[in-house]
């Protein structure tokens, strides 16, 4: 006999240290926004209430995970720390060699070193920023190819992160010899955190064995994502999901992975791939920036505590937690007739802030107006994931992005439910107000990224 499920949802921790936070009033947080130029992550975090500025490096870790650090060795070569690290890597992902790093974007810069150069073409579902400019560092041309759904906030499609594989078989058709790999980033974080089908990755696999293209994953959210297959692809339903993930590695030839996210890292990514002599080849370049192929960039007790934590990112009690209580603020806002992207994300639920102001154009940077926004009424960071992120391209042209988001990404294990329930309440707040809300214009911007560090006012 099964019980029937509680409504409530159970977050499967207790607290076990806490964190205080510093209430700010209004004044307090105009002064904040307007030294930091209207960029929040130029905004001191003591001035922040609720930080959904990413959930990256930002979750709370385990008593376990804790133990696991005081059991990191610091041994320059061969730490058994390491050998822990590559064993809690491999158990999930079987790839021949893993390379550790410091974070995502550093396995990213090792990986593209290698395979990029002028006139190359990467595509993927969609680049994530740090992705898309070590490609267009090395003079190769990040491309995305998201299916058309994956483009629409309001369109409701189970697997949203998928790639178009038609677009893939077009590009690979026409210019097979530019393109040394094949991206898929799971979930696709910069598309509104929408996870992609098994069946998607099997699709994306067929057409690049058949073009010879080895197939990467960018692998951030990966459990997030074996999650969304498990309960939305027919036949996973009863699938644990490790299962799940071992059969996403199985398809493709490597990896490149930001530890902060979904395995509770503070610090730390690895590339893994199969290729023996690509993966000499980055070895070398790992040596050069990142240090030994034992440690690459980490202390041994961050390795224990990403060990520790891929275990625990796979469970279903919590992936179960983790998936509705991002829903349950989607699901509050969308009832509160906020435009959000539906389905809601893994890690995030993204404001379609293009809707929200539609009294302004792409290029006054509804995005960024949106988040200042919430800043100012509460306290609450988020990150804008639109215009500002993605308009400017490396010829210093402009253009409006595909869309404008605000992400309000959830970090793992560390605000309760009361905490979002005030998140709700502030995003309310500043929707009743949209139709007033100014634009903004840059003041200074540098070249690359400039979403880090530009300066902005509002207009008018
Ligand atoms: N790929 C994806 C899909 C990411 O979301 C990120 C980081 C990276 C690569 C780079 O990893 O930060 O460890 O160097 N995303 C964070 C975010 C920063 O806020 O979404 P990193």
């Amino acid at each position: 006999m099964t019980d029937d499920p509680f409504r409530t949802i159970f977050e499967p921790f207790r607290i076990h240290s806490v964190e205080p936070m510093r209430l700010t009033t209004r004044a307090d947080r105009v002064s904040a926004l307007t030294a930091a130029g209207y960029n929040l992550f130029e905004v001191r975090a003591d001035d922040v209430l609720i930080d959904l500025l990413t959930d990256s490096g930002t979750g709370a870790m385990s008593a376990e995970q804790w133990a696991g650090m005081q059991r990191g060795s610091e041994a320059y070569a061969g730490a058994p720390s390491f050998y822990r690290f590559r064993e809690a890597i491999t158990g999930l992902f079987p790839f021949r060699h893993v390379l550790p790093a410091h974070q995502g974007r550093a396995a990213e810069h090792i990986l593209f070193t290698a395979v990029g150069a002028p006139g190359l073409v990467i595509p993927n579902n969609t680049h994530f920023d740090t992705t898309r400019a070590n490609i267009e560092v090395t003079g190769a041309q990040a491309v995305d190819l998201p299916i058309p759904e994956g483009l629409q906030p309001s369109h409701r499609h189970p697997f949203k992160g998928n790639m178009d594989v038609a677009a893939l078989e077009r590009l690979l058709a026409a210019r097979a010899d530019a393109v040394p790999l094949v991206m898929l980033t799971v979930t696709n974080n910069s598309g509104g955190g929408q996870p992609v089908s098994m069946a998607n990755i099997r699709a994306v696999r067929e057409v690049c064995d058949r073009f010879g293209k080895p197939l990467f994953l960018d692998a951030c959210r990966f459990a997030e994502n074996a999650w969304f297959i498990r309960t939305r692809e027919p036949g996973y339903g009863d699938v644990p999901v490790a299962d799940i993930v071992r059969e996403m590695a199985s398809l493709t030839d490597g990896m490149t992975m930001s530890a902060k996210k979904d395995p509770f890292g503070n610090m730390g990514g690895w590339l893994a791939l199969n290729d023996d002599g690509l993966a000499e080849r980055c070895r070398n370049l790992e040596i050069l920036t990142e240090g030994f192929p034992t440690y690459g960039g980490l202390a041994g007790r961050d390795l224990e505590a990403i060990a520790q934590g891929l275990r625990e990112c796979v469970q279903e009690d919590y992936l179960s937690y983790r998936i509705r209580s991002v829903a349950y603020l989607g699901e509050a806002l969308e009832a509160a007739g906020v435009p959000v992207v539906v389905p809601f994300g893994g890690h995030a639920v993204f404001i379609d802030a293009r809707a929200m102001l539609a009294h302004l154009d792409p290029l006054q940077y509804p995005g960024q107006a949106v988040a200042c926004a919430l800043y100012e009424e509460g306290g609450v960071r988020a990150c804008e994931i639109g215009t500002v992120m993605f308009g400017m391209h490396p010829d210093g042209t402009e253009t409006p992005a595909a869309m404008d988001l605000v992400r309000l990404a959830i970090p793992r294990r560390t605000y309760t439910q009361s905490h979002i329930d005030y998140v709700i309440e502030v995003v309310t707040r500043v929707a009743g107000r949209a139709a007033a809300l100014p634009g903004m214009r840059i003041v200074s911007q540098p070249r690359q990224l400039r979403h880090f560090t530009a300066r902005f006012a509002p207009l008018g």
